[in-house]
């Protein structure tokens, strides 16, 4: 028999001779040569994880691997938004052959009995870790955020090994699962007032880009961040930087002060962030030349409240002519929404809330060629459309409503 540095016992031998089926064998097959990679001693339990599934054929090849093989989550295991290509094909079709992969990926989540939320911010409603709790989480916030946030314990997953770990409700005992490398490993010292998600979000994007692997330690912050400016922190370090889990002691559960963070150690590396470097990183994210032909918004997903404020800004206004305006949520968030009265306003101005779709899919191609603008850093970076400008909501609104050009 095969020898594995991680060890198993006796029921996991027996799935990875596929006595529970080859789906679920395959699903172990991953999760023990991560183990092996990482030196792991043995599997632990997880109460739950998180799959950044999306409608690419990479994703579709490993989740239909294991749907046909039989596999099921043993744990609750949500999912990353795809697209919704019903409600685009009203307005303009995707490419077909992506449409078809999107649904086929869509089908095979819920084959597996995954949690159909398509959301990318699933920490918030429809799939919530408690302190202390092992999960498997992938999503660049996701991540950062279950860790650091509430304080449950999660890899930097990837879509394939999260979804492994769901089936089999185990994962591979190593890195933040393991309290001494949940310690600080850089300080940063915030030398600036932050006012909101926005600049949350360029301290982010700079902090992952200067650090780029770590734990970072953040000091110099007054007041409690708000839930979005955590979600941005958390999505756009995570996206210029590989960054799972940060502190911001008195603020962030898991450490209360700044030597609790570093776990007694004094920190090697610091770093000092002042206005001068926010500036600089908004600059480098601007592409931006031409006339904005459209606004995307909700990457990570909006909120209740940032789709409340919004609505709140587009109230009793119209959108300028061939001026398209985007806001993606999730479809729980997006029931709220219609139930308060934010969508009819949104819509009364003529844009739109979309819910189960990520700003990274083909339902976009529309806009392949053109200027769009957006207030998330990690929208910017993905680089997807002509050329993107970066701006505060009330600013990409500012540009977008009728009397009001850029
Ligand atoms: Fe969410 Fe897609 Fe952005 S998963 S964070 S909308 S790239």
């Amino acid at each position: 028999m095969e020898m594995h540095r991680t060890h198993l016992t006796k029921q996991e031998e027996k799935i990875l001779r596929g006595g529970s089926g080859e789906g679920t064998q395959k699903a172990l097959e991953l999760l023990v040569a991560i183990g092996d990679a990482f030196d792991a001693e043995k599997m632990i339990p997880i109460t739950r994880a998180h799959a950044a599934s999306s409608g690419q054929e990479g994703d579709l090849y490993f989740v239909e691997l294991l749907a046909n093989g039989g596999a099921r989550c043993r744990v609750p295991t949500s999912t990353n938004p795809v697209y919704d290509a019903e409600y685009f094909d009203k307005l303009f079709a995707a490419p077909r052959k992506e449409a078809e992969v999107a649904r086929r990926v869509m089908m095979a989540y819920k084959r597996v009995g995954a949690i159909l939320s398509w959301s990318c911010a699933p920490y918030l409603a429809e799939n919530i870790p408690l302190f202390r709790e092992n999960v498997a989480f992938s999503e660049s916030s996701a991540t950062p955020y279950v860790n650091s946030v509430i304080g449950a314990r999660t890899n930097r997953e990837a879509a394939q090994s999260a979804l492994a770990a769901g089936i089999i409700g185990k994962t591979p005992e190593y890195g933040l699962h393991i309290r001494e490398n949940r310690r600080g490993t850089c300080l940063v010292r915030v030398e600036t007032p932050l006012k909101d998600e926005f600049e949350y979000g360029l301290l982010g994007y700079y902090v992952g880009k200067k650090i780029g692997y770590g734990v970072p330690v953040l000091t110099g912050i007054k007041r409690q961040p708000t839930t979005e400016e955590l979600i941005y922190f958390c999505a756009m370090s995570n996206t210029s930087g590989a960054i799972s889990m940060f502190y911001i002691p008195g603020f962030t559960v898991e450490a209360a002060t700044v030597k609790d963070a570093f776990q007694g150690e004094a920190s090697k590396d610091k770093i000092e962030v002042t206005k001068l470097e926010l500036k600089q990183v908004y600059e480098e994210l601007q592409t931006a030349k031409r006339t904005t032909d459209f606004i995307l918004l909700g990457c990570p997903h909006y909120t209740l409240k940032q789709i409340e404020h919004a609505a709140e800004l587009l109230n009793r206004k119209k959108l300028r002519q061939n001026m398209d305006f985007w806001i993606c949520t999730s479809a729980t968030t997006k029931m709220l929404a219609e139930r308060n009265g934010y969508v009819e306003a949104i819509e009364r101005a003529g844009a739109h809330v979309v819910a189960d779709t990520c700003i990274d899919e083909p339902c976009w191609i529309a806009y392949k060629e053109k200027t769009g603008m957006t207030d998330s850093p990690k929208c910017a970076y993905y680089r997807r459309f002509r050329d993107v400008r970066v701006a505060k909501l009330e600013d990409c609104v500012r540009t977008a409503v009728k009397g009001k050009p850029d």
